[in-house]
């Protein structure tokens, strides 16, 4: 446990860095918004009317931005992210915590959304296990990862087990990993959009990360 979250913070700190020195907010989502725009619409279509949304390990990017409603970005790294870029972080509540334990109400929100950040955490499933617990009953979770092919994933695996890596992602997904670790946490999975690959050096389609996105909801009962 130590360990890991020793692990968690050296990855936390190539974060911090890489936000603080190369990161330009407005070129990365100037970047990605063409790849997350379909989603977020039809996010915006499943959502009631006023909804209240947490943003979980929200970044400076903050892309519940683009969603209708009262927002909350949580990230452990809020401060260093408002410290550098606070004029571009869009209205909301900025709260830095961890996605293990929010500070938030139980069955408080409408949408918990936390995209390509619960492979940056310390405990994926613990995350997902509080974002179950803030959301409100019927309420929906939408999570992605990036998600490597299967040989790929075992192979970081073991560059992680020897210690080998300092890559700022300490969890390695497939995309059958983030499903079934989703439905172990009890929800009801909805839809997964398959956001496409996610750049990395190489070509070959069958070695290349993939972003699913996977909508889920809650039970009605809680
Ligand atoms: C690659 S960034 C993604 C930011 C944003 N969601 C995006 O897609 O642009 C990963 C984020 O996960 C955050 N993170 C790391 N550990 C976390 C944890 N335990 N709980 C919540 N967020 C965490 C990092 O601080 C970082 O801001």
């Amino acid at each position: 446990m130590a360990s890991s979250h020793n692990r968690w913070r050296r990855a936390q700190e190539h974060e911090r860095r890489y936000w603080q020195e190369r990161g330009d907010v407005a070129a990365i989502m100037a970047r990605r918004k063409p790849h997350y725009e379909a989603a977020l619409a039809r996010i915006t279509e499943l959502l009631p009317e006023r909804p209240v949304i947490a943003d979980v390990g929200s970044g400076p990017t903050c892309w519940t931005r683009f969603l209708p409603g009262a927002r909350v970005f949580t990230d452990p790294l809020m401060h260093s992210y408002v410290d550098r870029w606070g004029k571009q972080l869009p209205e909301g509540l900025a709260v830095a915590a961890a996605g293990e334990a929010l500070p938030l109400r139980g069955d408080s929100c409408d949408l918990v959304f936390s995209v390509n950040a619960i492979d940056h955490c310390a405990d994926p499933g613990g995350v997902v296990r509080e974002c179950v617990r803030v959301v409100k009953p019927g309420g929906l979770v939408a999570i992605s990862v990036y998600a490597h092919p299967r040989v790929r994933a075992a192979v970081r695996r073991l560059l992680e087990a020897f210690g080998g890596t300092d890559d700022p992602h300490p969890h390695s997904f497939t995309r059958d990993m983030l499903l079934s670790l989703i439905e172990g946490c009890g929800l009801q999975i909805v839809e997964v959009l398959e956001l496409g690959a996610v750049s990395f050096r190489t070509r070959l389609a069958f070695f290349q990360r993939t972003e699913p996105l996977v909508l889920a909801r809650k039970g009605a009962s809680g």
